[in-house]
């Protein structure tokens, strides 16, 4: 891929020690529980897989993908379920895995939604929140990074599909293509 303009908000490093940070608090909360891990795909799979592997309680995965950005970086408010969970989270104990909280329409709906399936409890995790950009009221209950109200790429955010797998969170600089 052609280098992209960006410049580094979170090394590696940093993700890494604030991910095993989360982990340990989601232990905390969680003793003798096996909860059910909800990956918001496709951005919050590199941090699902890492956070995971630092989690020291039995879990299980599931994968939902939702859409609420179109082609573009501003947010367009539409909400759409592109793919749904295979297991039934009925009196599971259900945290949301998400890796930025933006404007908060994705979330507020995903919450929603999922409350209507009866779980026993539901929390949302997100790795990182632009809580300047929020529309809608909702909060993470734990949260890695609050940032500044940047695009980022990396660490599995993308822009158009692109710069997914760098290991660092960037702020993208320059919207080529
Ligand atoms: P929200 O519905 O506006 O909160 O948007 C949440 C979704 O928008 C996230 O799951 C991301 O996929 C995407 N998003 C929001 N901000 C960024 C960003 O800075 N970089 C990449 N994706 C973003
Ligand atoms: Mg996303």
């Amino acid at each position: 891929m052609p280098a992209a303009k960006t410049r580094i908000l979170l090394t590696r490093e940093e993700i890494t020690q604030k991910v095993e940070e989360l982990a340990g608090q989601v232990f905390k909360d969680y003793q003798h529980k096996t909860p059910v891990l909800i990956c918001i795909l496709k951005g919050a799979v590199v941090f699902l897989s890492d956070f995971m592997r630092y989690l020291q309680l039995p879990v299980q995965i599931d994968f939902m993908a939702v859409s609420s950005y179109g082609q573009s970086t501003t947010t367009t408010g539409v909400v759409r379920i592109l793919k749904d969970l295979e297991m039934s989270i009925e009196n599971r104990d259900v945290i949301i895995i998400e890796d930025i909280i933006d404007t908060g329409l994705t979330l507020s709906y995903l919450r929603e939604n999922l409350l209507s399936r009866n779980p026993r409890s539901l929390k949302i995790l997100a790795l990182l929140d632009k809580p300047d950009r929020r529309k809608v009221k909702v909060e993470p209950d734990y949260c890695g990074f609050s940032i500044p109200d940047e695009f980022v790429v990396g660490y599995g955010l993308d822009f158009n599909e692109k710069y997914r797998n760098l290991p660092d969170l960037c702020i993208l600089l320059e919207f080529g293509s």
